[in-house]
């Protein structure tokens, strides 16, 4: 038997050591959590895409009386970036939530059918994915999907080698 280990690697940054572009971007996702449509959960979130031209395109989540038919931020957001920049690459991604009260004090992470999806949108993008988890205390820089899932399912599988 051989032991392996998966290493990931990301950076916990004080509002400084984003960049302008991201810092931007941060904002944008917090100013997305008003959008939200969240009567169930009362827990409000946003997200915001930086597309290659410069565009930024927002989601939020929107809850339904039929629990599951409700959508998360983030695929909102990434679904919305399919449907009108379909050739443009998603060079960042940033979530941030607000219970009602205030922002969370710690990064939120995706749930794992949006790190499925943010993987797929980083695919077809061809363009490694920076992804920005706010907090007020910090935020999370995690450059690449794959690090936030691991193992993932690809659709090389079914379309790659077995051919
Ligand atoms: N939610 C998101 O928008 N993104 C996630 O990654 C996880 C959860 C939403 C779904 C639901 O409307 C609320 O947060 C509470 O789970």
């Amino acid at each position: 038997m051989e032991k392996k280990r998966i290493v990931i690697g990301y950076e916990q940054c004080k509002p400084e050591e984003l960049t302008a572009d991201e810092l931007r971007l941060v904002e944008s996702a917090k100013m997305a959590t008003k959008s939200s449509y969240a009567p169930y959960s009362h827990f409000s979130v946003g997200a915001a895409a930086l597309l290659d031209n410069g565009e930024t395109v927002i989601g939020s989540n929107q809850e339904n009386a039929a629990y599951p038919s409700g959508m998360c931020a983030e695929r909102a957001a990434l679904f919305a970036c399919g449907s009108q920049f379909a050739d443009r690459a998603v060079k960042a991604l940033a979530i941030a939530a607000h219970d009602g009260k205030n922002f969370t004090d710690r990064p939120i992470t995706p749930c794992g059918a949006c790190r499925q999806v943010m993987l797929e949108a980083e695919a077809w993008g061809k363009h490694e994915m920076t992804i920005l988890l706010f907090g007020k205390q910090f935020v999370w820089r995690v450059v690449g999907v794959t690090k936030l899932l691991p193992f993932t399912f690809s659709s090389d599988f079914i379309v790659g080698e077995n051919e």
